[in-house]
């Protein structure tokens, strides 16, 4: 394999360069060009293909289900599901075929899915356990259901990376939102691969956070969502987690980044301002647009997607529109 380096010049400055236009090593080497990533120096600026997503991409380009239909979006992620009404009670088949969706998808998009309350909390069930969350108001008769209820009161303040609940010993295994009332434009929501993202680390940062623990606390996040004088209460229930922050998926075995801006608190044995930087780095990956699928929300809309392999982003830009959702979110295994 040969590779090249060619100068980026903007306005006669040279400000980067192209750190490997390589040619694939076959009979005939100009024959397939393996492009290379550019770098803009000035800026921190990576540009060209990110050529780690195309083994997961390929893989993920031939769904084969028997019961569902399954349609790719994303490039390592996300795929819109027909041919499944999630109000009936589904066939033990059809819960394991989106189960293995899921798990190669990671986020499955159900349009035109009008379920009550009590419908969402039953398919929620056919995965696990539900969680209640302490912090977020559930539906009146459904507390296993989260409601998230904005509009000219309550602005969205979902608009940063995360993973669900990672302040939990035990984060959720994956969540299932329903859209009941949408804004007339914006209030999409983002998701990331974060195995994807774990894969285009540098190897030098491979190696550096290789058996780290990172520390999680709902205080980040939460701090005033806790009532007047019950913060010791529920430190008490709620106490720090000790997360890895490269994870283990416990049914794929992909490596995933295991931090987020909203709930990890500190890297356990570093110094402090050190292991910010380092969550800072490792968080922002999300934000890698290639790593990224969106979800244009209708009314009854529904989104089930892997917390333990994507992060989430609710983009914040309806302001004073309404957009209500109701989530449930289904108990996982202490992350290794
Ligand atoms: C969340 O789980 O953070 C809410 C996502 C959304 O409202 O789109």
């Amino acid at each position: 394999m040969s590779s090249a380096t060619t100068s980026i010049t903007v306005d006669g400055d040279e400000v980067g360069s192209n750190r490997g236009a390589e040619q694939a090593g076959t009979s005939d080497p100009a024959s397939r060009v393996v492009p290379g990533r550019v770098r803009i120096d000035r800026y921190g600026l990576d540009l060209g293909p990110w050529l780690h997503l195309a083994e997961e991409r390929t893989r993920l380009s031939r769904p084969s289900f028997a019961h569902i239909s399954v349609t790719p979006q994303g490039a390592t992620l996300g795929a819109e599901v027909s041919g499944v009404d999630l109000g009936a009670e589904l066939p033990d088949e059809v819960t394991a075929e989106i189960r293995r969706a899921l798990l190669d998808y990671k986020v499955l998009v159900f349009r035109n899915q009008p379920i009550a309350p009590a419908q969402h909390v039953a398919f929620a069930r056919r995965f696990g356990e539900l969680e209640i969350h302490p912090f977020i108001t559930g539906n009146a008769e459904h507390p296993e259901l989260v409601r998230f209820e904005k509009g000219v009161d309550t602005g969205g303040f979902e608009n940063g990376w995360h993973h669900d609940v990672t302040w939990r010993e035990v984060p959720s295994m994956g969540a299932i939102l329903h859209a009941i009332q949408v804004p007339a434009t914006g209030g999409d929501t983002l998701f990331c691969d974060m195995g994807a993202a774990y894969e285009g680390l540098d190897g030098d940062t491979k190696r550096r956070i290789d058996g780290l623990f990172a520390i999680h606390d709902f205080m980040l996040a939460f701090k005033h969502q806790v009532p007047e004088g019950k913060q010791e209460e529920f430190r008490a229930r709620y106490p720090q987690a000790r997360h890895p922050v490269v994870c283990t998926h416990p049914e794929t075995g992909r490596k995933l980044i295991f931090v987020n801006c909203y709930f990890t608190s500190h890297i356990d044995g570093m110094d402090f301002d050190e292991g910010v930087e380092l969550i800072r780095h490792l968080a922002g990956q999300a934000k890698v647009v290639e790593y990224q699928f969106r979800v244009h929300w209708e009314p009854d809309t529904v989104v089930f997607w892997d917390n333990r392999s994507v992060q989430h982003y609710a983009a914040s830009d309806y302001y004073p529109d309404v957009r209500i959702m109701e989530r449930a979110s289904i108990v996982g295994t202490r992350p290794a």
